[in-house]
């Protein structure tokens, strides 16, 4: 297949995976984002006018859910401008190609509530939120970014949904396994949810789900997470048990009890959240692992 392919986000958590073990490694076109910083118009143009693109990867975001929950309504603020203004930039740069050009959006399972009145696991065509006051702001931005993906470049494009990317290794950035590992070594973890519905993205997964569509070119909406869900005392008690052999060194407690104690902004987090891939796993005629199963291929990786 000829053209390059844009990868956007490309030294991030996820995004430096793909890059790592992608069939596509010579294909990709991978700029720093002191090279293409998406919220500037002028230099995507100059960037789609310099190389001939078959595909973009979009995995570019802001991604601290606590800092963007600070700039809440606020669109002149980072979170807004990178996740909501980069992506229509892009989208547009890409609209007059859209034959040629497949635009793939990374997004997150924040998109949606989980909530008591619509919890998950969501189905791949579940509608995202709209109502911003009933998701955190990070997830509306995200949000809001899939909907002008799909209103610009409709059925040519795709949307990967993801939730809690893990890895083995990345020094840049601790992730929903690495961290807790850490705090427990430094003594300092603090009680799990017994009572929040989770999955999790094994990144290698998500990086061979991405490799697929687009060397098949599959489009539409796409999953990309453990087959099941859990709870985080009983993902994190597991990760306790395989890396350091010790059981029951988790304490429990409830996210009812925490949310009665915390401040509003927390209350738009996911209770019910997890994606369900069956759909996906049938399009892409894959199989992704069960949540024990990721932990089990990270420590034969070498999770610490
Ligand atoms: N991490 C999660 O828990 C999670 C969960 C579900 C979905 N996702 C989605 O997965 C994707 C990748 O997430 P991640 O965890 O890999 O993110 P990450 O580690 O925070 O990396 C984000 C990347 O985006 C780049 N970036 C930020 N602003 C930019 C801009 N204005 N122009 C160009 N590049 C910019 C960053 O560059 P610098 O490093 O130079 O700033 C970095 O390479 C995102 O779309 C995210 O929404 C993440």
């Amino acid at each position: 297949m000829k053209g390059l392919i844009l990868v956007t986000g490309s030294e991030g958590l996820v995004g430096s995976r793909f890059v790592e073990l992608s069939e596509l490694k010579d294909s990709l076109h991978l700029p720093k984002e002191v090279e293409l910083d998406i919220t500037d118009k002028s230099e995507l143009k100059a960037v789609f006018r310099s190389f001939d693109f078959r595909a973009v990867v979009h995995f570019a975001a802001f991604t601290d859910v606590a800092k963007a929950e600070e700039e809440r309504g606020d669109k002149y603020g980072d979170c807004w401008q990178v996740n909501v203004e980069g992506t229509r930039n892009l989208v547009e740069a890409v609209k007059p190609h859209k034959a040629r050009i497949h635009f793939i959006q990374i997004s997150t399972d924040m998109v949606f509530s989980g909530s008591t009145w619509d919890p998950g696991a969501y189905k791949e065509d579940h509608s995202p939120e709209k109502d911003s006051n009933k998701v955190s702001w990070y997830g509306f931005t995200k949000a809001e970014a899939e909907r002008i993906v799909q209103s610009t470049l409709g059925a040519s494009a795709t949307v990967l949904r993801i939730i809690y990317p893990v890895r083995a290794k990345f020094d840049k950035k601790l992730d929903y396994i690495r961290k807790p590992l850490q705090l427990y070594d430094e003594g300092k973890l603090y009680p799990m949810f017994t009572d929040q519905q989770i999955s999790i993205s094994f990144v290698d997964e998500v990086s061979l789900a991405l490799d697929k569509i687009i060397i098949e070119g599959y489009r539409g909406i796409f999953h990309a997470a453990s087959r099941d869900t859990t709870t985080p005392h009983k993902l994190l008690s597991f990760c306790l048990e395989k890396t350091r052999g010790i059981k029951n060194a988790v304490k429990p407690t409830t996210l009812k009890e925490f949310l009665q104690k915390t401040e509003a902004s927390a209350q738009r987090y996911p209770k019910f959240g997890g994606l369900r891939v069956e759909e996906t796993e049938q399009k892409l005629g894959m199989r992704f692992s069960t949540w024990k199963q990721i932990v089990e291929k990270l420590v034969n990786q070498g999770l610490g």
